[in-house]
């Protein structure tokens, strides 16, 4: 064992604008197995997180909300706890970057940096909005193309002929706060000056110490430093002029720290108030030369991880540290989509906990996926499946409860001394599972969780070919004393080994391990007792399921599947487009919408290019569908009714506009239009489901209105 380390961990701070997503609980999975996995070992760590609450889009969110920006914050921060709880992501604080100590401390660090003289002024015009009375963004800024004349276009990119400007080229400009004309408007800006030649040069330095960054994290942060012409290292803007959500500018009356200032300074004011709470000495802790600073975040925020966040803490002075590490991860697809961090898509991790998946199933899929590259992971449902009921289940669990009800049954659940009569069979299996604990620990610690869990999963494949080979279930039936002992040795070896499995699984399913802890009848297990045995005598409680299998259709529940089709079934028999939502009530007849509300379906006319059923699925049809210029994916719940091979070269009409969804099988991207309720001349008498056709003649990809 290596002298106890001193480190304290963040993961990325979340914007105060929305619930957590997928992304988040991935990223805070990964960093609390290797926080819990480090304290197993003995290492003194604080594993700190909070929320970004600063910045115009919050400003502005709150204020649509009819809220304080206070008030808005402080609502999402309410809700952070079902998940972290939920997912036995165990923060040893959770803060705001809106708060006493994040104000304290972000002033500090700037008032250090304008005496180190990296601090400087300078005018900078932007667009401004004369009735809201506030600078813009580029996001709040848009116009028509200068190119093709579309209309609505954001500042950078036109959507309808993809060419690429800046916000100053737009034909008739308008806020898009205020809908009012912008204006072009100078202010006096705030710079930090990262070009400065020690500041680049510190910069270097600390990008190339060995094992500090992954290395092509490292080769990013070298080519922004590299940068030439009009890629050339830029001085960074942290001011923004009032009305702005976020701390003051010491001196500077009306001007605010941009948010990017504060955020990761949030790190340490969440640390601070921790500090506080738990009697730890703040100052003392991070001057320490051996504390490790560590920060897990995402691939899209390495820029300011690696060059503004390191270069502010440097220059601000001890106490204050460089960070030690940064360790970066991929994004998280599900069903190989992207999952696009504002909208939130993906699996909503609330529903995954609501319909009733066990946390740890993610937890365990999450690792087995994840590795120390840079590397997107996908949520596959068919291999989560796979791996969860084959591995964890079929594999891991399988061995207590096959082995522990005849310890209880036939011995009062007391274990023989692994020497003696088991040292045979302790000696070759238990030598097996104990011999790479140290391996599977420098596997942990790197981050490489996936080869980690192989590694163990393979133990565990070796436990169960001796529990197989030994087929205690046969000689519990022979009543002579030898095949009695020999009953006993194999459960107490297969047990021991179990504990040896269970400690190297802990760090990834906590409550999972503590539920083995009591059924063994032991104190929670550390990693240096992989050196030990279970004592001869030592008595277990009874077994009691530990873990379910996966039951697929959780995750029909999950990505929503359509139900069947019902007697009484809905307008439309497809998938549905939106996250759930609560049912509608029953539209009064005369209820109307507008033919502006109409017009907001894109409905097109489609050929069912191809059709095939869905394995698995009883409802579904896998559908190709050619619009024309583009084909589309999608899933209907037509298969009562259809044949897939009936369907192919029929045309059809479909909803193009539908935001699309993942369903357990992949994406479906719209939906087609099908009759399917009761006949209102004999109710109660669904006849089917009938697909719509256009008359003949129709084309591919016209609009129907
Ligand atoms: O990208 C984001 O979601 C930011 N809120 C991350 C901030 S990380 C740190 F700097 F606080
Ligand atoms: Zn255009």
């Amino acid at each position: 064992m290596s002298a106890p380390r001193k480190i304290f961990v963040t993961t990325a701070l979340p914007y105060a604008n929305g619930p957590f997503h997928v992304g988040h609980i991935m990223e805070y999975i990964q960093a609390d197995i290797w926080v819990r996995f480090q304290r197993m070992q003995g290492h003194e760590v604080h594993f700190v997180g909070a929320d970004d609450a600063h910045g115009a889009p919050i400003m502005l969110a709150a204020e649509k909300a009819g809220k304080t920006p206070e008030a808005f914050v402080a609502e999402i921060a309410a809700g952070r706890k079902q998940y972290l709880d939920g997912f036995h992501i165990r923060f040893d604080h959770w803060h705001s970057t809106h708060s006493a100590e994040n104000t304290q401390l972000s002033q500090d660090i700037y008032r250090r940096l304008s005496k180190a003289g990296l601090i400087y002024k300078k005018p900078v015009e932007q667009f401004y909005d004369p009735v809201k009375g506030m600078f813009l963004a580029d996001r709040y800024i848009k116009g028509e193309c200068p190119k093709c004349g579309a209309k609505d276009q954001y500042g950078d990119a036109c959507e309808n002929c993809s060419s690429v400007y800046s916000p100053t080229d737009l034909i008739n400009p308008y806020s898009t706060l205020s809908g009012a004309a912008p204006v072009r408007k100078s202010s006096e800006h705030y710079f930090f000056k990262l070009s400065d030649e020690a500041c680049v040069a510190f910069l270097r330095d600390w990008i190339d110490q060995p094992q500090r960054l992954q290395p092509q994290v490292a080769n990013k942060a070298r080519e922004w430093l590299d940068g030439e012409g009009d890629k050339a290292l830029g001085d960074w803007d942290i001011s923004r002029d009032a009305p702005y959500f976020g701390i003051e500018i010491p001196d500077a009356p009306g001007k605010y720290f941009y948010v990017w200032l504060d955020a990761p300074i949030g790190y340490l004011a969440s640390f601070k108030a921790y500090c506080a709470k738990a009697g730890i000495d703040f100052e003392g802790f991070l001057a320490d030369e051996t504390t490790e600073q560590v920060h897990f975040i995402g691939k899209d925020i390495i820029y300011f991880h690696t060059l503004f966040w390191p270069a502010m803490l440097k220059y601000a002075g001890p106490f204050y540290k460089v960070p030690t590490n940064v360790f970066v991860h991929g994004f998280i697809n599900v069903s190989g989509e992207k999952m696009s961090k504002s909208r939130g898509t993906g699996i909503s991790p609330l529903r995954y906990l609501d319909v009733g998946m066990n946390p740890e199933w993610l937890r365990y899929y999450i690792a087995a996926k994840l590795n120390a590259a840079v590397e997107d992971l996908d949520f596959n449902p068919e291999d989560f499946i796979a791996r969860v009921n084959s591995d964890l289940v079929g594999k891991y669990i399988n061995i207590a409860s096959r082995c522990a009800p005849f310890l209880r049954n036939k011995f009062d659940g007391r274990l023989l001394p692994m020497d003696g009569a088991a040292a045979a069979d302790s000696q070759s299996l238990l030598h097996e599972l104990r011999s790479p604990a140290a391996e599977i620990a420098g596997l942990f610690d790197s981050r490489e969780y996936g080869k980690a869990l192989r590694h163990i999963m393979a133990l565990a494949d070796a436990v169960n070919q001796y529990v197989d080979e030994n087929k205690p279930w046969e000689i519990a039936k022979r009543p002579d004393a030898a095949s009695q002992q020999r009953l006993h040795v194999v459960c107490s070896v297969a047990i021991n080994a179990f504990r040896l499995l269970t400690l190297y699984l802990k760090p990834v399913m906590p409550n999972l391990a503590a539920g083995v802890e009591q059924f063994l009848n032991i104190p929670a297990l550390a990693w240096p007792d992989a050196y030990a045995f279970l004592e001869g005598g030592h008595q277990i409680n009874a077994y009691k399921h530990l873990m379910t299998r996966v039951d697929p259709k959780q995750l029909d529940a999950l990505f929503d599947l359509p139900a069947a089709p019902e007697p009484k079934a809905k307008k439309t028999v497809t998938t549905p487009a939106a996250p759930p939502a609560p049912a509608p009530a029953p539209a009064a007849a005369d209820a109307t919408i507008s033919i502006d509300d109409f017009a907001k379906v894109d409905l097109r006319v489609a050929l069912i290019a191809n059709a095939e059923a869905v394995e698995g699925a009883d409802k579904l049809v896998k559908l190709t569908l050619d619009l024309g210029t583009e084909t589309r994916t999608v899933f209907a719940g037509i298969k009562s009714a259809y044949a897939p091979e009936q369907l192919k070269g029929r045309h059809t009409v479909m909803v193009a506009n539908l935001a699309p969804r993942k369903m357990r099988f992949g994406i479906s991207q719209g939906m087609v239009l099908a009759a399917s309720s009761d006949s209102p001349a004999a109710p109660g008498e669904g006849p089917g489901i009938f697909l719509l056709s256009p008359d003949s003649g129709a084309l591919p990809g016209m609009k129907v209105k």
